[in-house]
């Protein structure tokens, strides 16, 4: 057909031509193709891609008009590589990818897409076809997936929400927020962890919907039969992770992001800080009160005031005149030093970060080439582009002096990123994302990650072979393998003591294991009660840290006199006694992808009603907590898991699988030992490493059916186990009505210097009349008023056997 002119102008016309902009399912899924371990299918027009990761990982993508993004991911940098069978099957009805322990359905008639396991129970199920709206004005899509929800369904995860444990009945947002004093239910916060579990008909599965945008999560709230994700652009793209259980789910999620390396010994102490301690003097005199007061501290913080007037990498030279002489007087007292480092560098051309940022053209820049420029604390602020590796590698050199200056560990602050006034960058800023471009839609909820990264590695890089030690308020998916991390502004009342409860076990279950809340609340006044509480709870957070604004009344253990001050002490010292389990804990963190923290529903999945229980959780496997939450409280509820569980304070035992009522006068807190659990102890110090550790206590609670606990030793401080020098020990302990049997078997290359074990043994149903260990006869054994028995024995032993 030949067409004049005029006329093609007019089939032209726009407001002809252009359909509205609605939102497009996928169709009707025509054929498969395989390649290796993927299997694309297609509608004529969008592709979805089906990637085969692991037995029990699959991923879905989807291509809108065909054509997939390049892949790329800062949580995921590699794809675990281990070849995986799996088979294709087209039937009448379905397409069916298939692995040992999971199917994917892909069925014909509508593009629906589900999975189910190896008995045919079906454990996600699309709602409606994987869909998408094109967005006009930054190109790319609206990308949206609505599975169902069942009736008994739960959800729990997404990082650090303020909000119930269980998700189940809420609508959240992922975009990094600086949320100072938040409250219950504001949403977002500080981290974007677009990871979630479910649980239904007691089978978890895990969602990772992989995309940085904002994103947004709607577990039956707007519909109650409806699950949604969806995402204001970037690739629709998730990972089904199958469970049956929700500590396989959380392993799983681990493994394609990874977890925190082994953080150095003194890490696992208590830290001091406050907006801010200073000048000199003042850190001096808060050092040395905590030696005087004999209650151990391991970090202590600066905030923003050390700096010279607030520039990143420089000191204050009136309040800090001697950096370096302070920190080694600090360090000789047995205080690590950690200093505060914000994104935003001030502008200011006779500031060398500035000047260099500038001339290397490392800060970020509108669509326009306007640099991006807001205040912060500084003033007039450029801010480093993060997510460049060049930019990363210059930022992480820029820790030389500190590091030289005898600075052991960074808290990275502000990089949601914060600007006062507008909240954060605006959408425009141009991200390098690792040469994958992208505007701050893309990139905000990774730039703190990749900030403490930079630090991470930069640190690493100057500190040789020695851990360092990070924190960071912001982050995203995978920000565990580069840093701890806290919940940011809390306030003192008893309300975030509870959230902070919730907070740090959603973490734990989230990815991130090694966080803690501001001890005592950040704004507001604690009294002596909610503060001695918080130190309580403190003792069992991975990361156990006070601090608090600069417009509160100083807070320190010792601040609000005694009783407190004595209660706070002890319970420190508890944790310090603790350090070889949560050390323990963390390695199995690490190596394994257990979470430190476990919440009930984590023991018991089954149990409908521990989907709805989030004050008690466990420490590690075996010790199990539950804060006391509410003023004046004299006794409270703790449900204790299915089992047998020793009262810590009086060795009672208790059967689980119900709930009891434990005194809780204020210098205890309900605290539970798992019987047949091996519990090691070191010596009350100072500070970690303060003595050579002369012997390890081992805790030893009888047990009549087996139990299997660990220990992990290494150097504490640098990165041999990474060379394999460390040891993992495992104990099997066993009793019956007249013997208990204590077995003990090591892995790994390390010696650790101290000779041997002293043994204590709680709760043995007998009177010992001998101690077989190895072959020969204990000579000596001390038996106590409270029926524990104690003795000593070689470090190396294989077998203890305990005799009527
Ligand atoms: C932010 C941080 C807080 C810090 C303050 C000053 O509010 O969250 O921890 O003390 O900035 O640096």
């Amino acid at each position: 057909m030949i067409v004049d002119e005029e006329e093609f102008h007019h089939l032209n016309n726009p407001a002809d031509g252009i359909k509205p902009i609605v939102k497009k399912y996928l169709g009707i899924p025509t054929h498969a193709e395989q390649a290796g371990n993927k299997i694309f299918f297609t509608d004529g027009d969008a592709k979805v891609e089906v990637t085969v990761v692991t037995n029990e990982i699959i991923r879905i993508r989807l291509a809108p008009h065909s054509v997939f993004l390049e892949e790329f991911s800062y949580a995921v940098p590699k794809l675990p590589q281990k070849a995986v069978k799996f088979t294709l099957v087209e039937n009448e009805q379905e397409f069916r990818v298939s692995t040992s322990e999971v199917n994917c359905h892909i069925r014909k008639q509508d593009f629906f897409i589900s999975f189910s396991d190896k008995n045919d129970h079906v454990t996600s199920a699309d709602a409606a076809p994987m869909h998408w709206e094109e967005n006009t004005q930054f190109g790319g899509y609206y990308v949206f997936c609505t599975k169902t929800c069942e009736p008994q369904e739960s959800f729990f995860g997404l990082g650090d929400k303020a909000t119930e444990f269980n998700l189940r009945g809420k609508r959240l947002k992922n975009w990094n927020t600086d949320a100072y004093s938040f409250g219950f239910n504001q949403d977002p916060l500080y981290r974007s962890i677009p990871f979630y579990i479910s649980v239904s008909d007691n089978i978890a599965h895990g969602i990772f919907f992989d995309n940085t945008f904002k994103a947004h999560f709607d577990f039956g709230a707007e519909d109650s039969t409806k699950t949604s994700f969806w995402a204001d652009g970037g690739e629709l793209q998730y990972y089904y992770i199958h469970g049956p259980h929700m500590m396989d789910v959380v392993k799983n999620y681990h493994l394609l992001t990874g977890t925190h390396p082994m953080p150095p010994l003194w890490a696992l102490g208590y830290h001091q800080c406050r907006w801010s301690y200073y000048p000199e003097n003042k850190v001096r005199v808060i050092a040395n009160g905590f030696r005087q007061n004999r209650i151990p501290c391991d970090g202590i913080y600066l905030d923003i005031d050390y700096m010279d007037g607030y520039r990143c990498f420089t000191w204050s030279p009136k309040y800090f005149p001697n950096p370096k002489k302070m920190i080694a007087d600090l360090a000789a007292n047995g205080f690590k030093t950690v200093v505060i480092i914000d994104p935003g560098i001030r502008v200011d051309d006779n500031y060398s970060v500035f000047k260099e940022g500038k001339e290397k053209k490392y800060f970020c820049r509108r669509c326009d080439d306007y640099f991006m420029e807001g205040h912060v604390w500084p003033g007039r602020c450029q801010f480093p582009d993060f997510t460049n590796p060049e930019v990363r590698e210059w930022w992480g050199d820029l820790f030389d002096d500190l590091v030289e200056t005898g600075v052991a560990g960074v808290w990275n602050d502000m990089n949601e990123p914060a600007v006062f006034g507008s909240g954060t960058f605006p959408d425009d800023v141009r991200h390098q994302y690792d040469g994958y471009r992208g505007s701050h839609r893309k990139a905000h909820n990774v730039y703190g990650m990749q900030m403490v990264r930079a630090t991470y590695e930069g640190l690493r890089k100057q500190m040789k072979n020695k851990r360092p030690f990070t924190i960071t308020r912001a982050g995203y998916s995978g920000v565990q393998r580069y840093s701890s991390v806290w919940t940011g502004d809390n306030v003192a009342s008893w309300e975030h003591l509870k959230l902070g409860n919730i907070q740090l076990q959603r973490l734990s279950v989230s990815g991130i294991s090694f966080c803690g809340t501001d001890i005592g609340g950040f704004s507001g006044e604690p009294d002596g009660e909610l503060f001695t509480r918080w130190i309580q709870m403190g003792t069992f957070s991975p990361f156990m840290r006070a601090h608090s604004a600069g417009d509160t009344k100083e807070r320190e253990p010792w601040s609000f006199g005694e009783p407190f001050t004595s209660i706070n002490r002890k319970f420190i010292e508890l944790r310090y006694r603790l350090i070889p389990y949560l050390y323990s804990a963390f390695w199995e963190h690490h190596r394994y992808g257990f979470p430190i923290l476990r919440p009930v529903v984590m023991q018991e999945q089954e149990v409908a009603s521990n989907h709805f229980r989030q004050d008690e959780f466990t420490y590690g496997d075996k010790i199990l907590i539950c804060p006391v939450l509410e003023p004046g409280q004299k006794s409270r509820k703790v449900y204790l898991p299915k089992g047998t569980w020793y009262d810590f304070w009086n060795l009672e035992t208790i059967e689980g699988g119900r709930e009891i009522t434990v005194p809780t006068p204020l210098d205890q807190l309900p605290i539970f030992v798992k019987a047949g659990s091996v519990i090691p102890e070191y010596p009350v110090m100072q500070y970690t490493g303060e003595k050579e550790i002369e012997e390890v206590k081992l805790n030893i609670y009888y047990s009549d059916y087996e139990v299997n606990s660990f220990l992990f030793e290494d150097y504490g401080e640098t990165f041999a186990y990474e060379q394999d020098i460390y040891l993992e020990k495992k104990f099997v302990v066993k009793g019956d009505a007249d013997k208990l049997a204590i077995k003990q078997t090591m892995e790994g290359l390390y010696t650790p210097r101290y000779e041997g074990y002293h043994i204590k043994l709680n709760g043995l149903p007998f009177k010992p009349t001998k101690i077989i260990a190895d072959g020969k006869e204990i000579p000596t054994i001390n038996s106590n008023p409270d029926k524990t028995y104690e003795f000593k024995f070689s470090k190396n032993f294989k077998q203890i056997e305990i005799f009527k």
